[in-house]
């Protein structure tokens, strides 16, 4: 077989180190290359979560202004900035059990052969959704507790950072399915967890 055929296979492969598989099948994965279903559930959670989050953004900003310069507001802009507090806390409590489970349970091995640069950046982005989940809402509630404009600031500046890393994991996803033809992406997918 030639060389870069054997390459391209064994970026298919998740498994087994060394061996290349002719014809790698989601469905052969072994549990430990997979994330677990409270893993995944949660993955797609936060996504939904999120987007929300970000929608109602704008009228979490006037609710925060309006309850500062203490003025009435109307009904949509109250339930929303409730919301925004609801949804964040919970998007604080789903990041916190994944990182749980991922202490707990372990994370599937990132594919034998990735380059450098490849791993190195999944890690910093990965590392700063985490941070940030973490922290966005801790900050989103002692400056809406305290009434702090400036905690508050740092928290909008925050969310624009996080959608940068967003952005970068998305296109990090997408560049191991469309162009290094791993399993990574397809592993995420609902269904496709441990077995046990
Ligand atoms: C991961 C969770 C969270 C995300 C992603 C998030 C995201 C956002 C976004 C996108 C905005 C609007 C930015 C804009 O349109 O300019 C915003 C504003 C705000 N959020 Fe959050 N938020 C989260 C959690 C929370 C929590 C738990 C609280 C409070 C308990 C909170 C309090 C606020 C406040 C007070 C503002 C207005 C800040 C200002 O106008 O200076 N956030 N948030
Ligand atoms: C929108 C907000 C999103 C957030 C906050 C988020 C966050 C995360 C986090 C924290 C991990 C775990 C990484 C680890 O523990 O090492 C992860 C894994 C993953 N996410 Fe997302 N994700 C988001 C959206 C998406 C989307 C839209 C896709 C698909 C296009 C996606 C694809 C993946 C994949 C493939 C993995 C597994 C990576 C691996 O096995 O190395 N994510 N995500």
């Amino acid at each position: 077989m030639p060389f870069y055929a054997k390459q391209r296979l064994r970026r298919i492969s998740l498994t087994a180190p060394g061996v290349v598989m002719i014809n790698s099948s989601i469905a052969n994965l072994p549990n430990e290359d997979r994330w677990t279903r409270l893993n995944i559930t949660l993955h797609w959670l936060i996504v939904v979560l999120l987007a929300f989050q970000f929608f109602i953004g704008e009228w979490m900003v006037a609710f925060f202004d309006g309850g500062i310069e203490g003025k009435t507001m109307d009904a949509l802009t109250v339930t929303f900035g409730y919301l925004h507090v609801v949804i964040g806390l919970s998007i604080f409590v789903a990041i916190a059990l994944r990182l749980w489970d991922r202490l707990a349970h372990g994370r599937p091995p990132h594919w034998e052969g990735e380059p450098n640069w490849a791993s190195v950046l999944a890690r910093i982005t990965h590392f700063g959704l985490y941070a940030l989940l973490l922290i966005m809402p801790l900050a989103g509630l002692v400056s809406w507790w305290f009434s702090n404009e400036w905690i508050g600031d740092q928290h909008v500046l925050a969310s624009n950072v996080l959608m940068a890393f967003v952005a970068l994991h998305i296109a990090g996803a997408l560049a191991n399915h469309f162009w290094f033809k791993t399993d990574v992406l397809r592993r995420i997918l609902p269904g496709q967890g441990r077995k046990t």
